[in-house]
């Protein structure tokens, strides 16, 4: 009989269930959309239980759909959207708030305090993070000073708090972890000594007693309750869902580059087994830490990407569903001198301004909903050629191709663009489904389902490669007027 690994990406807009075989291909998948609430402007909430039931549910409905028995399935691996905060009922595991979804910005003038009271070097010392309302600490503190009685319960130890690996993994098996890739999203965690960081926890006033316990990411948890499933599944892998994109990504040399095109855009490079510390306001983060130790990551973030798409289709009503963009933006042969900066939550790498705002420039009588459609699918290249930029200074290593994953990566034109604004090859993998992928090689390898991490990259292929076609004297032009594009997008909420 056949057996598979079980990945789980809990995304910011969906929850996907994909199986995989030994041979790393897809034997199923199931995916659902779940509600996003933003409840004033710059907020962003989850309802932690639609996160898990989705979770569930797509898990239960890849099985049926595959016929593949529990029993078949060695190991489930996790990745997740990261820093997003829940806060639960050790007990009952209730939730006792909504979760606050990583775009969220209510923290904003928190972190503002911190900078102006010389936090940020600390900080960007101890967990290798900028300052940012984007990361969990302020999210928690928020939390235990805004829900009535919450931070005496959490000094009681009545309550968790997690990132989502955290919570996935107390409802599927009861325990209270997080592995080391999720721990270092937090900004409560040293990133050089892998543990909760006393003077942070102090900072942020956060209780010790409301932590999760940190593990490895790949390595037994626990099984699986036995009311979930007809047989036990042991949970053995788990990851941030960028960190596990780069491991499904095979990235395993120090100086290889991935980029996933989802909710947001995140690009990140191998940085060896220590952090490198970046000069270009880059995060230096952790990858994954197996038996042969750490991996550490250096990350350029971007917090629109797919889901400036999403907007042109909910918020604008211009396209019916997400993959019409292409056709659109392809329905004009630029985009006539229209520039959408989608600062629609302030922006992250290299600018961290979380007072920018979306903004349109250079419309004329011309313009039509295609020019903006092109304009925002340019945008998501824009954004990600600004953090190679980065990472080309501060990297150690030249930068020979990115390899491509998330669901964008699948538009050609937007592929094509890339490499044309990168200077570049982007190359687009057999499988994009690399975050899901990588969680389940990290399972795979605690079950040794799969052997090594030589064997898992050997499974890597090129489906296609874009090689960079723009003049480079055009190439300049564009990323010049694209910056000042973004100089008019800052400062707006102030
Ligand atoms: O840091 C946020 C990131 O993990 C969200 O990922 O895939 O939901 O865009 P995604």
């Amino acid at each position: 009989m056949k057996n598979y690994i079980l990945a789980l990406d809990q995304g910011t807009t969906s929850s996907r269930a994909i199986l995989f075989d030994h041979e790393g291909r897809i034997g199923g998948c199931a995916a659902q959309e779940f509600p996003q609430h933003f409840p004033r402007p710059g907020w962003v909430e989850h309802d932690a239980n639609d996160i898990w039931t989705s979770q569930l549910a797509v898990a239960r409905q890849v099985l049926r759909e595959a016929n593949v028995r529990p029993a078949q399935v060695r190991a489930i691996g996790i990745a997740n959207q990261r820093e997003t905060t829940v806060l639960w009922e050790r007990a009952t595991g209730r939730p006792v708030a909504p979760a606050i979804v990583w775009q969220d910005r209510r923290t904003a003038d928190q972190c503002d305090a911190l900078r102006a009271a010389g936090k940020a070097t600390l900080i960007r010392d101890c967990t290798g993070l900028e300052l940012d309302a984007y990361f969990s600490a302020t999210k928690l503190a928020w939390l235990l000073e805004n829900v009535p009685g919450a931070r005496a319960r959490a000094e009681r130890g009545e309550l968790c708090f997690g990132t989502v690996d955290s919570w996935l993994v107390f409802n599927l098996c009861g325990a209270h972890v997080t592995d080391v890739s999720n721990a270092s999203r937090t900004m409560l965690f040293n990133i050089h000594l892998m543990r909760w960081d006393a003077d942070l926890l102090a900072l942020f006033d956060i209780p010790e007693a409301v932590l999760p316990e940190i593990v490895s990411s790949s390595g037994e948890i626990g099984a699986t309750h036995a009311s979930l499933f007809s047989s036990p599944i042991p949970v053995a892998g788990i990851a941030g869902d960028q960190q596990a994109a780069t491991f499904g990504q095979a990235c395993h040399q120090p100086g290889m580059v991935k980029n996933t095109y989802g909710t947001g855009c995140f690009m990140l490079m191998h940085a060896g087994s220590h952090p490198v510390v970046s000069h270009q306001r880059l995060l230096s983060t952790v990858g994954w830490r197996l038996h042969d130790g750490p991996c550490y990551l250096l990350e350029g973030s971007v917090f629109m990407g797919g889901a400036t798409v999403q907007w042109l289709r909910d918020g604008l009503g211009i396209i019916e569903k997400s993959s019409d963009v292409e056709a659109l933006a392809a329905s004009v042969p630029d985009s006539g001198g229209v520039l959408l900066v989608p600062a629609f939550v302030g922006l992250g790498a290299p600018h961290w301004d979380p007072y920018a705002r979306g903004t349109i420039v250079g419309l004329t009588r011309g313009s039509t909903a295609a020019h903006i459609a092109r304009a925002a699918v340019e945008a998501i290249a824009y954004q990600s050629a600004e953090l190679l930029t980065a990472m080309q200074r501060d990297a150690a290593h030249p930068v020979v191709e990115v390899r491509a994953d998330g669901g964008a990566a699948r538009n050609d034109l937007l592929m094509q663009f890339q490499a044309d604004l990168l200077g570049v090859p982007v190359v687009r993998p057999r499988v994009t489904e690399t975050t899901a992928l990588g969680a389940a090689y990290l399972a795979g390898l605690a079950v040794h389902f799969w052997a090594s991490k030589e064997e898992i990259a050997a499974q890597w292929q090129c489906e296609r490669r874009f090689e960079p076609a723009m003049p480079e004297d055009r190439r300049a032009a564009l990323l010049a007027r694209w910056g000042r594009a973004v100089e008019r997008s800052r400062g707006w909420d102030v």
